[in-house]
């Protein structure tokens, strides 16, 4: 049975029974934005960050987010408390609300805020020990002039397709590129590489979500001592990666056993392990405190 909840207009709603309206232009339009949060030991993760992501989204699209970040945390703190596990994962949505059929905003008057809490299991275990399965999907990453990759907006098309394009060929996740070629992210994932030692991710400007765990990642390997920087990559440099792995909230960090049947020299690899360890001891810390 579904141990779902969902907090709405002030009351928790079992998940099943959670509705909104059809007038809403997050499901009209996908007019609204987004964010996922991990919780442990009862304790939501890196929730300042993610509340902040979620503002500057908001603020960017034009959307008003008419609760302040403690109101926002006030809410969230309540919902996992109500959750009948420590662990699980939750969705905030907060979206332009209810309106007219037509696309615009304007007749939109009050917006929705929406948190979900459930479980959420992104990848078998398994894979996550032997190493995901890849492919350079063709549908690509919409371009940052389009929509600034920085927006977590609910238009995931195009990550939908690419995912669905993984799933036709058997593997377990896509790599976007840009309009470019060049490497921007997975369709719900950053990406890291190791070349000649180095720890790798595309700039953000390439089109990558500006990942939360994506910055840990980077701080943590500077604070190992690791030499690690933002670098513009191409399919040759996946092709010929020491080692590669995902990140993200929903994925936390997957090792990659092979992009397009090439496999990288190490799976699991050294930084990835040592950064995997690194990674735990942080939440532990980190979820041991009140945000
Ligand atoms: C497209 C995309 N890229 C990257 C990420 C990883 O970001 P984060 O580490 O903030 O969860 C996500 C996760 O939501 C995502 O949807």
């Amino acid at each position: 049975m579904n141990k779902g909840i969902c907090w709405m207009e002030g009351k928790i709603h079992p998940l099943s029974e959670a509705r909104i309206s059809v007038r809403d232009h997050g499901l009209l339009y996908g007019d609204g934005v987004f964010e996922g949060v991990r919780f442990y030991q009862g304790m939501p993760f890196m929730l300042r960050e993610h509340l902040q992501r979620l503002q500057d989204s908001a603020r960017a699209i034009g959307l008003d987010c008419p609760w302040q970040p403690e109101e926002l945390t006030d809410i969230v703190m309540q919902v996992v408390a109500a959750f009948s596990e420590a662990q699980g994962y939750l969705r905030i949505l907060l979206t332009r609300g209810e309106g007219a059929l037509g696309i615009d905003p304007r007749s939109c008057t009050q917006p929705q805020l929406i948190v979900i809490a459930d479980r959420l299991q992104m990848i078998d275990p398994a894979v996550r020990e032997q190493g995901a399965d890849l492919i350079i999907a063709s549908t690509r990453r919409l371009p940052a002039d389009g929509l600034d990759p920085r927006i977590k907006s609910l238009n995931y098309l195009n990550h939908i397709l690419a995912r669905m394009e993984a799933n036709h060929a058997g593997a377990h996740e896509a790599v976007l590129l840009n309009t470019r070629g060049q490497v921007a992210e997975g369709t719900a994932d950053n990406l890291f590489l190791v070349r000649k030692g180095v720890l790798l991710t595309p700039p953000i400007t390439d089109g990558a979500l500006e990942g939360i765990t994506r910055q840990l990642m980077l701080d943590l390997a500077r604070e190992e001592g690791l030499a690690a920087r933002e670098q513009s990559l191409a399919p040759y440099d996946l092709y010929t990666a020491e080692e590669c792995f995902l990140t993200g909230t929903g994925a936390e960090l997957i090792p990659v056993r092979s992009i397009d049947g090439r496999k990288p020299r190490q799976c699991p690899g050294p930084v990835y392990q040592r950064l995997s360890r690194c990674f735990r001891h942080h939440i532990d810390q980190h979820c041991g405190k009140k945000p």
